[in-house]
């Protein structure tokens, strides 16, 4: 049978105290709607309709790049009324899965398994047994076990309440019928909304089956109403990511301290400290380290390199046997070749380190290129910017530059060259030569200090 999946993601989320529409806030890096979307299309389904409207243009324009259909709910006046607008966009023969955007943990094997209690005529409602079933709507069954209907929390009696079997808000039902009780719903209860969860009577009425499916696990069914739950559910997408890390070979001082935060992909034996944050597209090579406290955003890390603690690596890449940090700053396109050190407080900005060069204290590096075995002494900064323009600042191989130099760019360092400490270079040096450009350090004998008078 043909698959739609219908994903409601109107919603506000009044309980968040947010300006970002609900489904937008990121889990592990990514919005929650995100992973549904992934999930329905992980089933293969047909056609993913998403009806949005709080926040419509925000949440389309950060899916423009994914393959669903927008369905706009310009009020939200309830899941039966969200469905009932995707609903006219269904074919008859398909068969329809109410997903939630707020709901993002969910597992596509769970939700076959839903889809096959529907089958081709019925009905299948996922729900769970919570201990604490607060605020959810109840599966009603009847003496024999079988569902009669769904009440809404606000809706329910004192006994109801008692109920722990809860609705998931996830369904799949034929689109053919659904569409018929979409047509009767009304909003004469307790919230005043076209509910979804009223088309379970409905259907026990006309004698079609409700199969109830227990979700496997709680955390993929939970929903996301408030921040402390926002967090409950990145506390599990941490223990995944760290899980599937460490399956593929990576050591980790603390699974649970470690956010992973996109791809990242790690050759054998590599070790990562805690309290680290990886963003994006990481590649770690072989036996790499990753020390504690570190960011790293879009980087590939050779092997056999090590990253010392509180260094902050963003669209930078380092080759192997490299030195970063304590405390370095790679920013975008900072290319370290083999065996370079950058060390405590130095900021690399679009610049080459050549193989072997080290950039070990203190420094800016910006719009650079340095050889092969350049040693950059401490405190040296290249002047890139004129307060208009960028320059480059080229430094050949085997160069030496003295602590405290300033390299006004446009310069060029020859290879082999020694620049004397404290300098301030605004002219091309020759190769293989020393030059200092600096005052010549006087004495003046006999000189008094002032005194106060
Ligand atoms: C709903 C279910 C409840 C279930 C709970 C599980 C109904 C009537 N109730 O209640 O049985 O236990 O989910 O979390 O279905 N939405 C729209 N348009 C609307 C209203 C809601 O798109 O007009 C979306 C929301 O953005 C959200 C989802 O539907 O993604 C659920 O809506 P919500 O208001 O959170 O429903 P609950 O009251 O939690
Ligand atoms: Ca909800």
């Amino acid at each position: 049978m043909a698959l739609s999946t219908v994903i409601l993601a109107a919603g506000q989320g009044m309980r968040m105290h947010s300006d970002l529409p609900k489904v937008l806030h990121p889990l592990a890096g990514r919005p929650m709607l995100d992973y549904v979307i992934d999930c329905a299309q992980a089933l293969g389904a047909d056609a993913t309709f998403v009806v949005h409207g709080h926040g419509a243009e925000l949440v389309e324009s950060a899916h423009s790049h994914r393959d669903v259909q927008w369905v706009l709910q310009a009020e939200q006046l309830g899941t039966g009324h969200a469905v009932a607008q995707a609903a006219p966009h269904v074919p008859d023969e398909h068969l329809v899965l109410v997903l939630c955007g707020d709901v993002p943990l969910i597992r596509a094997k769970t939700l076959r398994t839903l889809m096959k209690a529907a089958g081709t005529e019925g009905v299948g409602i996922l729900t769970a047994e919570l201990d604490d079933p607060t605020g959810y709507g109840r599966i009603v069954r009847d003496g024999r076990g079988r569902v009669v209907r769904i009440v809404e929390h606000k809706d329910a009696a004192a006994d109801e309440r008692e109920i722990r079997e809860i609705n998931t808000g996830l369904m799949a039902a034929p689109a053919r019928l659904l569409k018929q009780w979409l047509g009767r719903l009304q909003n004469d209860n307790a919230q005043g909304e076209y509910y979804l969860t009223d088309v379970i009577a409905m259907a026990v009425e006309t004698g079609v089956g409700v199969k109830p499916v227990v979700a496997p696990t709680p955390i993929e069914v939970m929903g996301v109403n408030d921040k402390a739950q926002l967090a409950e559910l990145e506390s599990e997408c941490r223990r995944r990511n760290a899980e599937a890390l460490m399956q593929r070979g990576a050591t980790l001082a603390d699974p649970m301290r470690i956010d992973i935060r996109g791809n990242i992909s790690c050759g054998r034996d590599v070790f990562i400290d805690v309290d680290v944050v990886l963003e994006g597209e990481v590649e770690l090579g072989d036996r790499v380290r990753i020390g504690p406290f570190n960011h790293i955003r879009d980087a590939t890390i050779g092997a056999d390199s090590e990253v010392y603690a509180h260094s902050w690596i963003e669209s930078a890449s380092i080759g192997a046997h490299c030195k970063v940090g304590p405390f370095a700053r790679l920013r975008p396109a900072a290319v370290l070749d083999d065996d370079a050190c950058v060390g405590n407080f130095v900021e690399v900005k679009k610049s080459v380190i050549g193989p072997g060069s080290k950039v070990n204290h203190l420094s800016y590096v910006g719009d650079s290129t340095l050889g092969k075995g350049v040693n950059v002494g401490a405190g040296t900064i290249t002047c890139n910017y004129d307060g208009a323009n960028k320059y480059r600042t080229i430094i050949g191989d085997g160069a030496f530059i003295g602590s405290g130099t300033q390299l006004v760019a446009p310069v060029e360092v020859g290879a082999n060259a020694t620049i004397g400490a404290g300098s301030t270079i605004t002219e091309n040096t020759p190769a293989d030569e020393l030059t200092v450009a600096r005052a010549r350090q006087t004495v003046v004998t006999g000189w008094q200090r002032p005194k106060k008078k």
